[in-house]
């Protein structure tokens, strides 16, 4: 085991994988916003969607259900316990147009090439979108940048994460957030930098601010009392800071 982040993330993934896999799926307000996120982004029939930070496929059924059978879901992820889920759960209910790969988000390319063909008769790719992941990343702003070039301009992107909640109910519960992220933080959350909870909220305010700076139309929602926030776009062919 060396120091890369990528593999503190494997270890602990993979070791938690069926807990997560629980708590992923049985979560009462996950599959809200995975469907809310799925709606926002405006995922269609025949959509080429990529997943960065899968885990174990949680988002698969409502991905594919969206792009039909006549799209594909391709999701990537760093952690091999996760990905053995993913894998089975695809396995399982049979689905030919699902797809699992193992790669680190943070380092692209995630050319067209390195997806499976059965993507895209051309490898293009339509929408990518990550959830409760960009919290993980040391950089994310320029993590987000990246997976914007990964589907060009015209594509589509989406993220959802938690993150401590600034609504007038929501912040009341800002205390059992924090107990909650402290016990369950993550590698590369522990910084030195500040507390897991504090470290969440700046990477996820600055992923999602990224897609307001690279994207037209972006818009951002909240739900759960303002915990979820939910940032959709579509590329812009330039910064769109630069066009204001
Ligand atoms: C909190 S889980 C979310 C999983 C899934 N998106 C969901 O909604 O259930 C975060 C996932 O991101 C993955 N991850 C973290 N850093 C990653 C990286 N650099 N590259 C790929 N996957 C990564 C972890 O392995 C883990 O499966």
């Amino acid at each position: 085991m060396t120091d890369d982040p990528a593999n503190a993330v494997d270890a602990f993934y993979s070791r938690y994988a069926a807990l997560y896999d629980r708590v992923a799926t049985d979560a009462p307000f996950a599959a809200g916003l995975r469907e809310a996120l799925a709606a926002a982004v405006g995922l269609e029939r025949g959509d080429v969607v990529v997943e960065l930070g899968c885990g174990t496929g949680a988002n698969f059924p409502v991905l594919r259900e969206r792009v039909g059978r006549e799209g594909a879901v391709v999701g990537v992820d760093v952690s091999s316990g996760v990905l053995r889920r993913a894998r089975d759960r695809v396995d399982r209910e049979g689905w030919e147009n699902v797809h699992v790969v193992r790669g680190d988000a943070t380092e692209p390319p995630f050319a067209p090439a390195e997806l499976p063909r059965a993507a895209g008769p051309a490898g293009e790719v339509d929408v990518v979108v990550g959830t409760f992941v960009t919290g993980m990343f040391a950089e994310p702003a320029g993590v987000v940048d990246d997976w914007c070039s990964i589907v060009g301009e015209g594509g589509r992107i989406g993220l959802l994460d938690l993150a401590r909640s600034t609504d007038t109910g929501g912040r009341a519960l800002n205390l059992v957030f924090r107990v909650l992220v402290r016990a369950g933080a993550p590698p590369g959350t522990k910084t030195r930098h500040g507390s897991p909870v504090r470290v969440l909220d700046e990477r996820v305010r600055d992923a999602h601010a990224q897609i307001h700076e690279r994207c037209a139309c972006a818009a951002t929602s909240r739900r759960l009392a303002g915990f979820a926030r939910i940032t959709t776009g579509r590329v812009a062919g330039e910064s769109a800071g630069d066009r204001l």
